[in-house]
């Protein structure tokens, strides 16, 4: 089964309009309202369609977000069901700051497609297209995995591009990429833009090594998995957040999700810009309309685009 092509344009208007609630507080120093900006139009355009939808990633766990808690039903509830993961505004810092590569993003799955995690850290290795199934393994260390995917990529170790999410909980990473002499490129903030630069024609990075969150991770692993990328998680737990990961479903904490685990069947990924960055353009106030640009990905049609649409105010 696939999900119908008639759904893409729908949930891109999704993030589009997301986006545009989001972009009337750049720079304007208030993370909490740029959030909610994205999220009260994400919400109302999700009920506009016709599908049973599941928040399976939102913004809170089961009931103690306001709105777009894992669990809550959206749509009209009168058409086919899909799971869906949002993360209204990813990078609230950034859209705060008015600094790029803030977007509004969304992946859909039909139902049962995608791993409903907690809202907690998740270690993770990602990596792109053309390697070897499951190839890095969290328990290797860094300098393994690095061996293993030098080999796998027929590159020198030190012409391999690691991204790495700038915290002090890296500093070991850091420490192993350094001494083996890859390239670190470093990002301050919005781990699925850095972790999708590993995908594409001439991807700046060959792997993304950090522990970010545990939501964005399955966001990536759908958009991964319509370019036969690679991902390896394992969430990160205190025993306060284990309770939470149970009511979830999740009994073995220590487990390690590789893509298949966290992805079923077909996917729709649709991230839109707020402020420019690598994986769109941000929104573009034109005076009485709004330009938008979303990067589009439909598994079963293999479909990969750049969408930009006009709304009038
Ligand atoms: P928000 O935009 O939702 O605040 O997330 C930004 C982000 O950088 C994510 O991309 C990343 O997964 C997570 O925060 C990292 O968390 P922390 O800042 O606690 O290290």
């Amino acid at each position: 089964m696939s999900i119908d092509k008639k759904f893409l344009n729908l949930f891109i208007k999704v993030t589009e309009k997301a986006a545009i609630g989001a972009s009337k507080f750049i720079g304007k120093k208030d993370k909490i309202a740029a959030d909610k900006g994205a999220v009260d139009p994400m919400r109302r355009e999700l009920n506009k369609i016709n599908m049973e939808g599941t928040v399976v990633i939102g913004e809170g766990e089961m009931d103690e977000a306001p709105m777009l808690y894992i669990g809550e039903k959206l749509g009209s509830l009168n058409g086919p069901k899909f799971d869906i993961a949002v993360d209204p505004l990813e990078g609230t810092k950034f859209t705060a700051n008015g600094e790029p590569n803030a977007f509004s993003v969304l992946a859909i799955s039909e139902k049962g497609g995608l791993l409903s995690a907690p809202d907690t850290y998740m270690e993770k290795i990602v990596i792109g297209a053309n390697l070897p199934k499951n190839l890095m393994d969290l328990d290797n260390g860094v300098e393994k995995n690095i061996k293993i995917l030098s080999e796998a990529k027929n590159k020198r170790v030190s012409e391999l591009n690691a991204c790495v999410l700038k915290r002090p909980r890296h500093d070991h990473i850091v420490e192993a990429l350094n001494k083996m002499n890859v390239k670190i490129n470093y990002i301050t903030d919005g781990d699925i833009a850095g972790a999708l630069s590993v995908i594409g024609d001439n991807p700046k990075n060959d792997i993304y090594y950090s522990t970010g969150g545990a939501p964005e991770g399955v966001v990536v692993a759908a958009a991964l998995s319509c370019y036969g990328g690679q991902i390896q998680g394992r969430l990160v737990l205190n025993d306060e957040e284990k309770v939470r990961a149970k009511k979830l479903g999740i009994t073995d904490y220590k487990r390690k999700y590789n893509i298949d685990d966290m992805v079923k069947g077909d996917v729709i990924f649709c991230a839109t810009g707020v402020t420019s960055g690598d994986l769109a353009k941000g929104v573009k106030d034109l005076g009485n309309e709004f330009e938008v640009n979303t990067f589009a990905l439909h598994k079963s049609r293999k479909i990969v685009k750049s969408v930009t649409n006009i709304y009038n105010k």
